[in-house]
């Protein structure tokens, strides 16, 4: 059923001023099936660019666009090859690209926020780049339980658009991923403890599917698709839009609380943060997350720990949890009060123009899912952090410490999505990345040897988990198996359903079902 929607656009909310903000289609214009591709594969800007609506583009290699929209986070480690990018601007844009992509026998790879770090997106060499970019739109639906989001649109440009609506969605933390990116894996989320992953929070999704075929997926349409999609989404098609559920702002402002401890209070606060944490179970208000790293200004011998507690509420709220921390011995505590949502991505610094968010870097990181931290397998993962970060080109590496609280992601129908049962009742994420300068294979091969030791390090201090070593899809490096990311469980289900919706494996770039 079409309904109305409300007009979101307010340009000066809008990244760069760069992207294309089209009028949205409602339900009963989307268009049909589109013609399949039966012309030529000699030059795609001659063959499929007639077939484009008029705001897609098409770059190709030479001309001074390609190489900026072939960066990415994680380059050049992640570094897929492409011989056209097609900026799409419609779901039949996608349509019309896959079809000639199929016909012509070439892969295809989406790109949206453009921080998919997985090694196996390396395997998509020669393709044709499916820039998503130009699917900017956001609309509230008039009841203003529902949005409606492109499949391109990056996380700063929605949390903005919904605020000035006094409104907000589960989304990812960083301004610079796409929605649907993390969407499609699972989606952890500063509101997770109240709302679950973002995942759980999508009703329904536009899939252009391998064949070219565009379906809604939705509790009452194509529900096994709609099952697969979050979970293991990017296995079976491109979304081109989406939505899913908006809620009110609350009434209160968050209070941030940046704590820092030099290495000699490892264990200590450790203690702390597993108590305070609780294994996931606390108040939703309360968010825990931080990281490892060096500061010279701190300590510069060895990393610090700079550890964030959010609260939805007022510091006074938040102090009883914070009095746990001090007891720890913090070497600094600071306190940003009355942070409004609209700000609270820069004030963690996960804006789009701030470190976490930068692209062209030469990443990599082990992550792990625990139930809780283990103190000795922390001490011994710290001495692989601070030997690594010792020499100069890894410095700024940064172990993340992840517990965003799991009250919400519990009280989710476990069967109803495809997300790992692992996914939800570890709550603890951790990843050291690490940075490096230059893109020496050996540079880049130290890295990789610390992150695996490091993880192994962990996962061994977890008994519980270290017989699974779950590990959170959209964090996964690329050499993990498909039980640790997918789950057990419902690996058979996605599977005999790819064999349905993908059964030549066109989507199989990012950590691929088979
Ligand atoms: C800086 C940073 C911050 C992160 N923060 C979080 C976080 O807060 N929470 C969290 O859960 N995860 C987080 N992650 C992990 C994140 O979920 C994944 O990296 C995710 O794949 C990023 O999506 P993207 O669109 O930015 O990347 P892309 O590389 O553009 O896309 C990732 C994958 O999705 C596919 N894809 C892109 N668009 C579409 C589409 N419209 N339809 C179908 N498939 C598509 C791509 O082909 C690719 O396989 C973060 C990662 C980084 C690097
Ligand atoms: C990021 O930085 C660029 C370049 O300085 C600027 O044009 C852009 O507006 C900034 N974006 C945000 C969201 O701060
Ligand atoms: C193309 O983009 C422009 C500018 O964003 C927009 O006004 C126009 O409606 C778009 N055209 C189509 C056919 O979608
Ligand atoms: C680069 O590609 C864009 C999009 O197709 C096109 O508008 C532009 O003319 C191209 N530039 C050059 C120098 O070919
Ligand atoms: C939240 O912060 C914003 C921006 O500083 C401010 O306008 C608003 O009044 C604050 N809300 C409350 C409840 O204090
Ligand atoms: C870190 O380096 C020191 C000095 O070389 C060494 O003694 C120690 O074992 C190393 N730590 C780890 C965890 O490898
Ligand atoms: C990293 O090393 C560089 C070069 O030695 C130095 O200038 C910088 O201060 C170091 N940074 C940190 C955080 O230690
Ligand atoms: C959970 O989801 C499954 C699959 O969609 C459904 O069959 C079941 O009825 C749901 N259970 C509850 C309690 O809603
Ligand atoms: C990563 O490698 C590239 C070479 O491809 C190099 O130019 C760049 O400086 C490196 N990035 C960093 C942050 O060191
Ligand atoms: C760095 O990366 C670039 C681009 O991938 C490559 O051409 C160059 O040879 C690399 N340099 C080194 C030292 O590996
Ligand atoms: C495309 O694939 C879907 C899922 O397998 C199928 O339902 C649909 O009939 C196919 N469409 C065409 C045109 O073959």
């Amino acid at each position: 059923m079409a309904s109305m929607y409300i007009s979101a656009l307010t340009t000066a909310l809008l990244l760069g001023g760069s992207h294309a903000v089209s009028a949205y289609d409602t339900l009963s214009t989307w268009s049909p099936t589109a013609v399949p591709y039966t012309g030529q594969c000699g030059s795609i800007a001659a063959d499929l660019g007639p077939g484009l609506s008029t705001n897609a583009t098409i770059v190709l290699p030479g001309n001074s666009s390609f190489e900026a929209l072939e960066i990415r986070s994680s380059s050049p480690r992640i570094q897929p090859t492409f011989t056209a990018i097609v900026e799409v601007a419609t779901e039949e844009d996608i349509q019309q690209t896959i079809r000639y992509a199929d016909r012509c026998d070439i892969p295809f790879l989406a790109v949206a926020g453009g921080h998919g770090w997985q090694s196996t997106i390396n395997n998509a060499n020669g393709a044709i780049q499916i820039n998503m970019r130009k699917m900017q739109q956001i609309e509230l639906e008039s009841s203003g339980t529902l949005v409606r989001i492109g499949g391109g649109v990056l996380q700063r440009h929605l949390t903005q658009t919904l605020y000035s609506l006094g409104k907000q969605a589960v989304t990812g933390l960083c301004e610079c991923t796409s929605i649907i990116g993390p969407l499609l894996g699972g989606g952890h989320s500063v509101l997770q403890g109240f709302h679950g992953f973002v995942s759980d929070n999508l009703l329904s999704a536009r899939v252009v599917l391998a064949n070219g075929t565009a379906v809604t997926a939705s509790a009452t349409e194509h529900p096994d698709l709609f099952w697969a999609l979050r979970g293991a989404g990017h296995n079976f098609g491109i979304v081109a839009s989406f939505e899913v559920k908006a809620y009110d702002l609350p009434k209160t402002n968050w209070t941030i609380v940046s704590i820092v401890y030099t290495q000699d209070k490892l264990e200590e606060f450790i203690d702390a943060l597993n108590e305070v944490d609780n294994e996931g179970d606390h108040v939703p208000e309360l968010v825990l997350a931080g990281a490892i790293t060096r500061i010279a200004a701190f300590d510069t011998v060895y990393p610090v720990v700079a550890y964030q507690l959010s609260y939805l509420g007022t510091a006074d709220e938040v102090e009883p949890y914070v009095a746990r921390f001090r007891q720890a011995g913090p070497i600094s505590v600071t306190t940003a009060e009355n942070v409004a949502y609209n700000d609270y991505y820069i004030a963690t610094s996960n804006g789009y123009n701030q470190t976490t968010c930068e692209e062209d870097n030469n990443i990599s990181g082990y992550a792990i899912s625990l139930r809780k931290y283990n103190k000795a397998a922390v001490r011994q993962t710290f001495g692989y952090f601070s030997n690594l970060t010792a020499d100069a080109r890894y410095n700024t590496s940064v172990w993340l410490l992840e517990s965003y609280g799991s009250r919400g992601v519990w009280a989710q129908n476990y069967s109803a999505t495809a997300v790992a049962p692992a996914e939800r009742n570890l709550p603890v994420l951790t990843v050291p990345i690490t940075w490096w300068a230059g893109n020496s294979t050996e540079a880049r091969e130290k890295a990789e040897t610390y992150g695996k030791l490091m993880r192994a390090a962990l996962a061994a201090g977890d008994q519980e988990t270290s017989s699974t070593s779950h590990v959170y899809l959209n964090y996964a490096i690329g050499d993990e198996s498909r039980e640790q990311v997918y789950g057990a469980e419902p690996l058979p289900r996605l599977q005999a359903l790819k064999k349905r919706y993908d059964p030549a494996n066109k989507f199989g770039f990012y950590m691929p079902l088979v």
